[in-house]
Formats: structure tokens, sequence, C-alpha cells
């Protein structure tokens, strides 16, 4: 974040020169000032990414300093000088929102490290934030991430759907696309939010036992069946009943489920009267069901009353410009779980994830990016955190590289000119130079881009 700028609070005039020459050799803009009333006077006035705060200040004192600037503005970070030998005023700080501290005497490359740092965590939370608001904008129930086109469509639907709560649900995509994700903003987003959602996965249950468990039983109604008892069906009596890899259900149990849909109300294994639930129905697969109707392995009868609403997820190599999204999306989620600071993917870690066709899709990116957290001791994930099947591009079936035909002409062209503008540090005269365009062109393609 060559361009950040930082104000320093610090009452000694000569460690507040020398650090304010060092950073400013980074490349930062810097201004300083030697008491916290003139400190938060600038920042009401201008906007700074970071201060570094010195702890003893005359009149006002440092975490008097700190909590002021949080109440300004909670997401600044700030880094605290202090020369004491007491931890506990820098652990005070801590809880009041610093983001670090430096103990005096401190090394200078310690400053431009932890500084370089801060500013890198911020960089990447402010992107991950924009993602998030974005996202809320268009659907305040669902966390499901994506900007792209396709992405954007599933999200419509969701949106759709949700508010025609009765009718049933289809999911279709492969393993790892977000089907579980897309139920849950389905349920969430819809008037039964405050209702049961309950869910059960289809091939997890024992054949002869999915029937009791969906529909409960009677006492006495088979050797086992003790008591009565109730079925996820009238657990989820006024919510939504999520039925994953519906194709696990056998044959002869499907039409109860069709007679559930359509009628809404069902018995009791053993059970002799109708119990009326309002529920809805919301089924997922990850294979073709269209063809095992087709080879009479499901019922067509339920099949079209599942599909009257279907949602389609795509395969994750075809929603290009999402997967560096996620990825940092979920490098911030493991950073905060195992309490690193990975910030950055390298260039060529970026190159190999967008070549890589991600057959387990987003469920494979996540593992992906967990376990380069966890093997990460810097702050920027390298091709040697990746696992080996991503190194790989198979040289001999070139087609599976992104490159040629997953990445749309815009897509490459968004990166060749944020690349551009990265190599000549963000100057544009510069970067329009290099790209052969005008300066006016180059602003409304990063207008259109959205880049900054
Ligand atoms: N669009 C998305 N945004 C954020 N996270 C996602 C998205 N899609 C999937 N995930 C994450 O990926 C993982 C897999 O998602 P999910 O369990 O919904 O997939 P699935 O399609 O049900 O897979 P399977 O068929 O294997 O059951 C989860 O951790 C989920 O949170
Ligand atoms: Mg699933």
């Amino acid at each position: 974040m060559i361009h950040a700028k930082i104000l320093i609070i610090e009452d000694n005039e000569d460690l507040a020169f020398t650090l304010s020459n060092v950073l400013k050799k980074e490349g930062y803009q810097v201004v300083s000032v030697g008491d916290g009333e003139s400190g938060l006077d600038r920042l009401q006035k201008e906007l700074f990414d970071l201060v570094l705060l010195d702890l003893k200040l005359p009149k006002m004192n440092g975490l008097e300093v700190l909590s002021q600037i949080k109440k300004l503005d909670e997401d600044i970070l700030v880094v605290m000088m202090t020369a004491s030998t007491d931890a506990k005023p820098a652990i005070e700080a801590l809880k009041k929102g610093a983001y670090d501290y430096m103990m005096k005497p401190f090394e200078l490359d310690e400053m431009k490290k932890i500084t370089r740092n801060a500013l890198e965590n911020y960089e990447l939370k402010r992107e991950v934030m924009r993602f998030r608001r974005q996202n809320q904008r268009i659907h305040p129930a669902s966390n499901l991430l994506g900007e792209s086109p396709l992405m954007e469509k599933v999200r419509e639907l969701i949106q759709i759907i949700a508010e025609t709560p009765r009718t049933s649900v289809l999911i279709q995509g492969d393993s790892g696309t977000g089907k579980e994700l897309v139920a849950n903003a389905l349920h969430y987003a819809s008037a039964r939010k405050d209702s049961p959602f309950v869910k059960i996965n289809c091939s997890a249950i024992p054949e002869n036992l999915l029937e009791s468990e969906l529909f409960g039983h009677e006492k006495g109604a088979f050797t086992d069946a003790r008591s009565q008892k109730k079925g996820l069906f009238e657990l989820a009596d006024g919510g939504t009943i999520f039925l994953d890899e519906i194709p696990s259900m056998k044959l002869t149990l499907q039409p109860k489920l069709l007679r559930a849909i359509e009628t809404q109300t069902f018995r009791r294994v053993g059970g002799l009267s109708d119990i009326e639930i309002n529920v809805r129905v919301i089924a997922a697969t990850n294979s073709d069901l269209g063809e095992l109707v087709k080879n009479k392995e499901f019922r067509n009868d339920l099949y079209y009353r599942l599909k009257v609403m279907e949602v389609s997820l795509p395969p994750l190599c075809h929603r290009g410009e999402d997967i560096l999204l996620l990825a940092k999306v979920f490098l911030q989620e493991f950073n905060k779980e195992f309490n690193r600071n990975v910030t950055k993917l390298s260039q060529e870690t970026e190159t190999l994830i967008l070549s890589y066709l991600w057959p387990g899709n987003v469920r494979e990116l996540k593992n992906v990016i967990e376990r380069g957290v966890i093997l990460c001791k810097s702050d920027t994930l390298l091709p040697e955190h990746l696992p080996h099947e991503l190194l790989n591009v198979d040289e001999a079936h070139p087609e599976k590289h992104a490159f040629l035909g997953r990445v749309t002409l815009q897509e490459m062209e968004k990166n060749h000119i944020q690349e551009v503008l990265r190599t000549m540090n963000g100057n544009k005269s510069q970067a329009a130079k290099i790209l052969n365009i005008s300066r006016s062109t180059l602003r409304e393609k990063l207008k259109s881009y959205e880049i900054v």
C-alpha cells in the first residue's frame, strides 16, 4: 500500500523526525504532530490509513487519544509506541483496539515491518469488507459470495424464489459449488426464516430408516419402534426442509414425499391418520436428475414437482472473476482463525489459482487456502504453499489451462491494466503510455472495472 497516509503523534521531536524520514523514504505520505489534540484535529480533517501513536504525551495521554481516534474511525489502524517496560498499558491499548505496539527503543527495520504488515492487513480487510458490503446490498440473508454474472443470476433467482415460499426447489450443482449455502439463503431470505430449517442428507441414513426419519412412526410400527416418534417434516412445520442428495431416496419412498409436498399432509409409519403440515421442500443433488429419470432410477412425477423452481450452480471454473475474490475472503477468514497475517497472494500464486480447474469447486479452494495459511510463515502465499495438483498444469492437455478458454477478454483486460498499474506504482500517465491509450481512455476503463 505504497500511497498510504500515516500520522505520527509523538512529542519527542527527534524521534518524530527520524520516523517521518524513514517512512517517507518507503514511499508513504507522512504527517507528524506533537500532541493528541493536534492529532485528533488532523484526523477530523483528513483521511489517514495508519497512526503511530506515542503512549506518553503531554496533556491527553496516548490511551485517551486512542479511544478518541477509535470513536472517529473504528477501522483506522493504530500502532502504539511505548517506552515503558510495563506491558500493562500496551495490553490496555490492544484491548482498546490498537493494531499492535512497539517497545522503545525499537529498530527502524522492525518499525518498517510492523507498518508494512499493518497496512497490508488493512488493505485486505478493506477489500473483503467491500465484497461483503456489495453482497449484503444484493442479498442480506446470504453469505454467498461472488461477483461473476453467473453468481449474480443465482442471487437474483434466490431472491425471486424466496418470495414464493410454498414452491419446492431443486438445487443442482457439482460437489462443493455451494448447494447447502443456497438452501440456507433461500430459507433465511424467505418469510419462513423464523421457523425451523431442518436438513437431512438422504444418503447418510440407511434406506429403510429414511421414511421414519422423515415422517416419524407410531409405537410398535416396527420392531425397534418402542415409542412414538416425530419425523423431520413435523419438526420443520412452518419452515423449510432441506433434502440433500435426493437421488439416494429409494423409489418406493418417493411417492410419499410427492404426496407430502402436494397435499401438505402425511402419515407416520404405522399411523392411520393424516397429519397436516406447512413445509417448503428444498432438494439438492450433484448428479443429473433428468438422466436418472430417463434410466428409471428416479420418479418423473417427483422430479417435475421438485424442479418447479430450479437453481443450477455453475462450477467454480466458469466463474473466473470469483476465484480470486473467494481466495481473498477465505485468506482473511483463516488468518483470523489461526491468528496469522497472510495478507497477499504472490503474482505466481494468483496465476496458478486462476489456471487450475477446481474439480472440487469452492470447497476445494477453501481447503487449499486453509492449508496455505497454515503452511505459510510470511505475509505472502507462495506456490510452495499450494498442493502439488495446482502446480502441475498438464502440458499434454492445454485445454485444461484456464487462460485458454475460461478467462473472458474483459477479465484479461482488467487484469492486465491492474498489473501495469501495479508495476508503475499506480502512476496513471505512465500506465496509459505503456498500454498505448490516452489518459482519458484509461480513466474510463478504470471506472468501468471499478479499479481504484
Ligand atoms: N459462493 C460462495 N461463497 C462463499 N462460500 C462458498 C460459496 N460456495 C460455497 N462456499 C463454501 O464452500 C463449501 C462447500 O459449500 P456447500 O457445502 O454449500 O457445497 P455443496 O454444493 O453442498 O457440496 P456437496 O455436493 O459436496 O455437498 C462451504 O464451506 C461453503 O461455505
Ligand atoms: Mg452439500
